[in-house]
This record gives C-alpha cells, sequence and structure tokens, in this order.
C-alpha cells in the first residue's frame, strides 16, 4: 500500500509524528548548546597552584577538563602541569582569570586586594569558585572583618559581576587528595551561591571532581560552612551534611 491509498486521517497522523521526529533531532542538536552545563569540557582557569589549586587541577584534568594553573611565579609551574597532563596549562593570575567561563580563587585570604586588582576585569559575568579561608593570624585584619560578616558577604567586593560561589573550601586538602571518587558513598562539599547557573556549574564540578554537592542556599549562607562552624573540615556524606545543618532530605 503507498501513501496515495492511506485514508486522509492516517496521512495527517504520519506527517504529524515525522514533524514531532524533526523536531525532537532539532531540539537534541541545540539544547547542550544552549545549556550553561554543557557536556563537554569546561575551560578552568585556577588563581593558586597549591595544595587546592594544585589537586583541583589534577581532579579536573583527570576528569576530562581543560585547566589553567596560575601564580606569582608562573614559571615554576611548568613540571606540576607537565606532571598532570597536556590539558593543564600555565599562566599569570590575569591569564587564568581570561582562560574559561569558570574560575577559582584558590589563595590565602590576605591576597584578595591583590588578586581583585589584577583579575576583576577579566571575571564579570564568570562562575568564580572561591574557595578561600579567613585566618586572621595569617591573613590579618581584613579576615577579622571576614569572619565577622561571613565569607558569602565580604568576598564578592573583591570581583563585583562575578557570579561568586562558595564551595571547597571546607575540605582539607589530604582529603581532597585521598577521598576523592572513593568507594561507596561520596563525601559532601557544602556550595551556596546566588546565580542558579553558576550554582549547577560548580555543582557539575564538585560530582567531575568526585564528590557530592550539597546546595546549602544564596552565596550569604556560606557561613553555615565558614572556618569555625560545626561542620567545617568534617567527612560528611550528603545526608549526614544536610541533617546537620538542618536541610531537608534531598
Ligand atoms: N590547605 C587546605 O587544606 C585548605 C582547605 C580549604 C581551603 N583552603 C584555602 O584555600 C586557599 C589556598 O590554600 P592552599 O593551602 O592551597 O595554599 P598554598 O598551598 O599556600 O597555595 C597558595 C597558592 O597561591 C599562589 N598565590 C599566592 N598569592 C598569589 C597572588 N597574589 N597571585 C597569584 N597566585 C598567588 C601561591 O603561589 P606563589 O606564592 O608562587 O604566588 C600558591 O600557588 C587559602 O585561602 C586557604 O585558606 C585551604
Amino acid at each position: 500500500m503507498n501513501d496515495v491509498s492511506l485514508r486522509p486521517l492516517e496521512r495527517l497522523a504520519g506527517r504529524l509524528r515525522a514533524g514531532l521526529l524533526a523536531l525532537a533531532a532539532l531540539l537534541l542538536t541545540t539544547l547542550p548548546a544552549l545549556s550553561p552545563v554543557a557536556a563537554a569540557a569546561e575551560k578552568i582557569g585556577i588563581i593558586g597552584a597549591g595544595h587546592m589549586g594544585g589537586n583541583l587541577a589534577r581532579l579536573w584534568a583527570d576528569a576530562g577538563h581543560e585547566v589553567m594553573i596560575s601564580s606569582r611565579h608562573p614559571d615554576e609551574l611548568e613540571a606540576q602541569a607537565q606532571a598532570i597532563g597536556t590539558n593543564v596549562h600555565v599562566g599569570t593570575a590575569r591569564e587564568a582569570a581570561a582562560f574559561g567561563p569558570v574560575v577559582v580563587i584558590a589563595v590565602p585570604y590576605g591576597q584578595w586586594p591583590n588578586i581583585s586588582a589584577e583579575i576583576k576585569a577579566e571575571t564579570v559575568g564568570k562562575t568564580v569558585i572561591d574557595l578561600t579561608n579567613p585566618y586572621p593570624d595569617r591573613d590579618g585584619p581584613m579576615a577579622e572583618e571576614a569572619r565577622r560578616e561571613g565569607t558569602g558577604v565580604a568576598d564578592p567586593k573583591y570581583l563585583p559581576g562575578a557570579h561568586l560561589v562558595r564551595a571547597f573550601n571546607s575540605i582539607i586538602y589530604t582529603n581532597l587528595e585521598r577521598l576523592a571518587h572513593r568507594e561507596g558513598e561520596p563525601v559532601a562539599i557544602p556550595v551556596a551561591g546566588d546565580d542558579p547557573d553558576a550554582v549547577e556549574l560548580t555543582n557539575q564540578l564538585v560530582r567531575d571532581a568526585g564528590f557530592e554537592p550539597v546546595m546549602v542556599g544564596p552565596l550569604s549562607s556560606a557561613r553555615l560552612f565558614d572556618v569555625g562552624s560545626p561542620v567545617y573540615v568534617k567527612v560528611l556524606t550528603a545526608a549526614e551534611l544536610r541533617e546537620q545543618l538542618g536541610l531537608p532530605a534531598d
């Protein structure tokens, strides 16, 4: 039986089916490009290449992302980058901030004013993962202010226009190294931020690093897992972290 012999209703149904299939194919090809959380590799610029920056660079490079590590002495980072892989690049802080849509701040808290001056023009509109912790003994009076206000309130002034997300500040680097992708339930990483797309992207990068993100709330709620809080540097599953923070179960 050919198309001509089909009754009009069946012909209409056939055309509708074909149209829907074409629409589905179109959506499948265009949606990933529109999504802020693309399945493709991200370009991540990390300011700082020490205990935290270096370990995160390795975890994300292993997950297939393109990473740039940076410091005040980028020439000294070449061997570190090469030891991780060909997808790890080296640059200045400004070059790392310009590298891609995600920037990570992994320097001592007292360096915020210097970092701000060097990179703020590059980070407007970008996702900036902030894992810095204020320690007054090390970082001076600005750290006391941040302890009082909470980092989620104190830090955005250094990078106006950036989509700041607090994450990875409450895990010790040895646990970052040792417990990524552990067997059984993953270790939880508390996350706080105001921009939904930046939070979603951060959540994906937490998973790619081998941990489980737990959304705590807006950026100001980062004080719930700041240095000195009851959950700070505790190794917890997502369910345990939610319970300790009084968050609803997932
Ligand atoms: N260590 C932990 O377990 C841990 C856990 C959670 C959060 N944190 C927080 O994470 C941050 C980093 O800690 P860390 O232990 O990774 O420190 P770290 O090992 O001392 O590394 C700091 C890195 O920042 C670079 N750096 C310092 N000032 C800079 C500047 N002005 N511009 C560019 N790069 C600069 C340093 O390189 P150069 O000196 O060569 O520039 C170094 O690569 C701190 O705020 C810390 O409180 C640490």
